[in-house]
């Protein structure tokens, strides 16, 4: 059994995008510049968020974090949203998930400019990333496919069961994992909560991506000898032992699967990691084109008019 050390892959990444910056300083190129915005106070978004920016300091990113009041209104929130697609300094803007009831995510999410949804929850990104055109990969996904691929983990002709159909993990890994490409060319079955024969599924199983949020689901009994998981749950669960009062646990029972993988994740320090430096990547990304001297503006696509209104320019 190996360890899938999303720790070691994401430094890696993180060290290549750090020379690309200073690339980009000494051609006199601005610096990618990251906008994140949480609403609340919720323990682990905030954990999340702070990592995020935090690693964009390490590598030489810009970052602006907007923590906004839980009690902020949806009216309130897409004007931030909408002044962050107007602001030509920002590349990048992360709404972080969830939000509280009275928000519409739909509509925050559909006002992003997709120019700069860098964690690819747009429709316009996620219709791409299903016609496999060129776009932002959300940045779980994108972290699973650059851990595969960091491991030379091959996928084609796989049988990938897929725990969990959630809009930011299960649904899209699913489909990247099908498409007709490098990091694809598996077979697919997408499992939820109202699957049948769950168990026999997973046996049959090559990789086991489990994206449910449940701790310690996936058994010992229901994963054949050799198999690859990918666990993505990062559930806490209370632990008065721990100074924090919590311990993180993943989706898989790991005491007791891990010994029959070729390879697993750990949790914490596997999927968490490469979904941040995915997210960088998706940021880099976004500023080369969006300030690309090819692209119309120095890569600003849009006119926003005069008043105010938002009008994306395809
Ligand atoms: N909440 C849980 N995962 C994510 C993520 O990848 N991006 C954002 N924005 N919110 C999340």
């Amino acid at each position: 059994m190996q360890l899938l050390d999303g720790k070691l892959a994401s430094q890696a990444i993180k060290d290549d995008l750090k020379i690309k910056v200073e690339e980009l300083k000494k051609q006199g190129n601005k610096v990618p510049h990251l906008a994140a915005v949480l609403v609340g106070n919720n323990g682990a978004s905030e954990t999340y968020v702070a990592s995020k920016v935090k690693s964009c300091e390490e590598i030489g990113f810009k970052s602006t974090l907007l923590h906004l009041e839980n009690n902020v209104s949806e009216e309130e929130l897409l004007e931030v949203i909408h002044k962050l697609n107007y602001d030509k300094d920002v590349d990048g803007i992360l709404m972080q998930l969830p939000m509280p009831k009275h928000i519409s995510e739909e509509k925050i999410i559909n006002l992003i400019d997709p120019a700069k949804d860098v964690d690819g929850f747009h429709p316009v990104s996620v219709g791409k990333m299903v016609l496999g055109s060129e776009t932002f990969i959300s940045a779980t996904p994108y972290g699973i496919l650059l851990l595969l691929h960091h491991y030379n983990i091959k996928t084609k002709g796989k049988h990938a069961v897929v725990i969990g159909r959630s809009n930011i993990v299960g649904r899209p890994i699913s489909i990247l994992l099908s498409r007709n490409d490098d990091t694809g060319n598996c077979t697919v079955t997408l499992c939820h909560s109202h699957t049948k024969n769950l168990k026999e599924i997973c046996l049959q199983a090559d990789i086991i991506i489990a994206a449910l949020g449940k701790p310690g689901f996936l058994k010992a009994d229901m994963v054949k000898q050799d198999v690859v998981i990918i666990d993505v749950g990062i559930t806490r669960v209370s632990d008065a032992s721990k100074k924090s009062g919590y311990t993180l646990k993943g989706d898989v029972d790991f005491e007791n699967v891990s010994s029959m993988c070729s390879y697993i994740t750990p949790v914490p320090g596997g999927v968490g990691p490469m979904t941040i430096a995915a997210l960088l990547m998706n940021t880099y990304k976004a500023c080369c084109e969006n300030h690309s001297p090819l692209s119309p503006e120095g890569g600003n696509k849009k006119d926003y008019g005069g008043d105010g209104e938002l009008n994306i320019v395809h």
